[in-house]
């Protein structure tokens, strides 16, 4: 059976400055910051606001040779990645191997917010690099 795909979790955004990016949106959208996580093995710092039962994700990177630091420097900031929330990563990733997807990550790793995540690879993915993000 395929999970059930049952929201935007997040969009991801790379910016250049985090703090900056945090006071346009605070000022511009009035948003307020639910979550700032430092994912070292990742090489980011993300900020999360709230929009609904999505959220919204500024990525900054914590140097240049880090997957958001490549990013920014080959495509300057803008949107990085699409989350959708499944109801059971384990089995999403199963089906997408039966349809030969290329995934990013072969089994399902701790997230932010005591989620579980796996990344899927833009190229089987119309060139949008996919977050599954299953909630603790
Ligand atoms: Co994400």
């Amino acid at each position: 059976m395929i999970s059930a795909l049952t929201a935007i979790d997040h969009v991801g955004i790379a910016v250049d400055d985090l703090e900056a990016a945090v006071e346009h949106y605070g000022r511009t959208l009035g948003v307020k910051p639910v979550l700032r996580e430092r994912v070292v093995d990742q090489g980011v710092e993300e900020v999360l606001f709230a929009a609904g039962g999505s959220f919204i994700q500024l990525l900054g990177a914590l140097g240049p040779d880090t997957p958001v630091g490549r990013f920014l420097a080959t495509n300057g900031p803008g949107i990085h990645h699409v989350a959708y929330r499944v109801s059971d990563v384990a089995s999403t990733l199963e089906q997408l191997r039966r349809e030969d997807v290329r995934l990013i990550d072969e089994v399902p790793r701790a997230g932010s917010r005591n989620t579980l995540i796996a990344f899927v690879h833009p190229k089987s993915m119309g060139g949008v690099l996919v977050e599954l993000v299953q909630e603790g």
